[in-house]
């Protein structure tokens, strides 16, 4: 049987320890929920990294425990973790492709780690495959991947998707080893991305880069040719629409509901600097200095969830949103009322669907985004209709979601309009926007995603073979 393997960083399950012995739990995150019965029936294999640091005596239990769920193990080091994943991968790619180039640090030590890594799950890949298998590697932590699959596996359909944009050639330029990155992607047969400007973008580094040419969206490379497209991802409608019907949710809402006051606008990112978080929080300030009429009126209902911590970038990010918060906090709170409610953890589906059902006003506003399924997630939440999402043009997602109040996250004003605009729009013209942004996201929804990449394989498959019969 042909089978399908992803590759990514992570594997999408979760690992903790519980009295000695190791446990597991899958994650349904967008990718896994999209795969379906795919990911449900023994046709796919995953390859990736489990999440955490494992001792390597106790790396055979849990490479049974996870080849039970199809899943396949690549076990990182300490230093690999420091080097290639908080290194190459979150202090390199991270900033550079979200445009925050003065973050990045361009450190020899890291990219040969970032190599050896992808060497690793090139290994992996390599020892888990049948042939007629496919491939579909995912994400930024993996860029050579593709090339040192081709190599090994020279007649194998591989496919790659990046999750986060791809930076204008001006921008990917400065990094020293751009060739060998956009070489390493052009193993690949079939390339995505969520945008038609991160294609436009691609086709033009690899252009420049490297001896390739391109007519339209296909690059020819010697006796290959390799089609780059966008797939803009979708959610899982069905389960953000049915959750708040559910009995803990609805226990949840009424929770929520008997403590508000006044209206709430949600904004739910992880800690990142690509998230505009502080000048989200600065938009609300400056709504209560301009606005006074509206404290009391509206709160922040403000989750960050932790991430990358352990680079410094984020550390520094978090001590910035904590004392913004506080000072804010501080000057306008009153008995009754707090202006931000800020949490820094992560919270289960149902409490995030809660929060989503009470939300007057969903506030998604990147600074870069390569999509952004939390914009997808409020609208699918939206049962009644009403409600109102303000988006970043920067977020992929405002390339379909029309209907949301769009804003430059850069302007503090615009955001702070756009609160105010939101605050005062009729029931009616809320309904309008969010009808046509809830079919939309239902109808391109994360499983049509995964089939549209997936049948686009076998078409890049076809067009390898007719190239070779000529
Ligand atoms: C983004 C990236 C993913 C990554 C996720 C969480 O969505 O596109 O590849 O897995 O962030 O980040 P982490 O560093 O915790 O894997």
């Amino acid at each position: 049987m042909s089978r399908t393997i992803i590759i990514s960083n992570r594997l999408p399950v979760k690992i903790s320890k519980n009295n000695g012995k190791y446990v597991l739990k899958k994650s349904e995150g967008g990718l896994a929920t999209g795969l379906g019965d795919v990911y449900k029936n023994g046709s796919m294999l995953w390859v990736g990294w489990p999440g955490i640091d494992i001792p390597e005596k106790d790396q055979p239990e849990i490479t049974k425990q996870l080849a039970s769920l199809n899943l396949i193990p690549v076990f990182l080091t300490q230093e690999e973790i420091n080097l290639f994943y908080e290194g190459f991968s979150n202090e390199v790619l991270w900033p550079v492709f979200h445009y925050l180039v003065t973050y990045a640090r361009f450190e020899q030590v890291y990219w040969d780690s970032y190599v050896s890594v992808n060497e690793k799950f090139a290994a992996a890949t390599q020892h888990a495959f049948n042939e007629g298998d496919k491939i579909w590697i995912q994400d930024y932590q993996l860029l050579c991947l593709p090339s040192l699959l081709r190599e090994k596996l020279s007649n194998t359909t591989i496919g790659f998707f990046q999750h986060i944009p791809f930076p204008s050639f001006e921008i990917f330029r400065l990094i020293p080893w751009r060739d060998k990155l956009i070489e390493g992607m052009l193993g690949a047969d079939l390339i995505g991305f969520h945008t038609y400007d991160d294609v436009r973008h691609f086709l033009s580094a690899a252009s420049r880069l490297t001896p390739v040419t391109f007519s339209s969206n296909i690059i020819s490379m010697g006796n290959r040719q390799i089609i780059v497209e966008p797939f803009p991802m979708g959610i899982d409608y069905d389960k953000f629409e049915k959750l708040p019907l559910k009995r803990q949710v609805l226990a949840e809402i009424d929770n929520l509901n008997s403590e508000k006051r006044g209206r709430i606008a949600l904004s739910i990112d992880r800690l990142d600097y690509s998230k505009g978080i502080l000048e989200r929080i600065r938009a609300i300030e400056l709504l209560f200095q301009l606005h006074p009429k509206f404290i009391g009126e509206i709160s922040l209902l403000m989750v960050v969830v932790p991430s990358r911590d352990t680079v410094p970038q984020y550390k520094e990010l978090k001590e910035k949103i904590d004392q913004l918060v506080g000072n804010i906090n501080a000057k306008y709170r009153t008995l009754d009322w707090v202006p931000i409610n800020y949490f820094y953890r992560s919270f289960s589906m149902e409490t995030l669907s809660a929060m989503y059902s009470v939300a007057d006003i969903c506030l998604v506003t990147p600074m870069r985004d390569g999509m952004n399924l939390v914009s997808k997630e409020y609208v699918a939440s939206r049962t009644d209709e009403t409600g109102v999402l303000i988006l970043s043009e920067m977020a992929g997602a405002s390339k379909e979601l029309n209907d949301a109040i769009i804003v430059n996250p850069n302007n503090i004003g615009d955001i702070m309009n756009a609160i105010v605009e939101a605050l005062l729009m009729p029931v009616e013209e809320q309904r309008r926007r969010m009808q046509i942004m809830r079919s939309l996201v239902s109808k391109f929804n994360v499983k049509r995603w995964v089939s549209n990449f997936l049948s686009r394989m076998d078409d890049a498959k076809l067009l390898q073979h007719s190239l070779k019969t000529k």
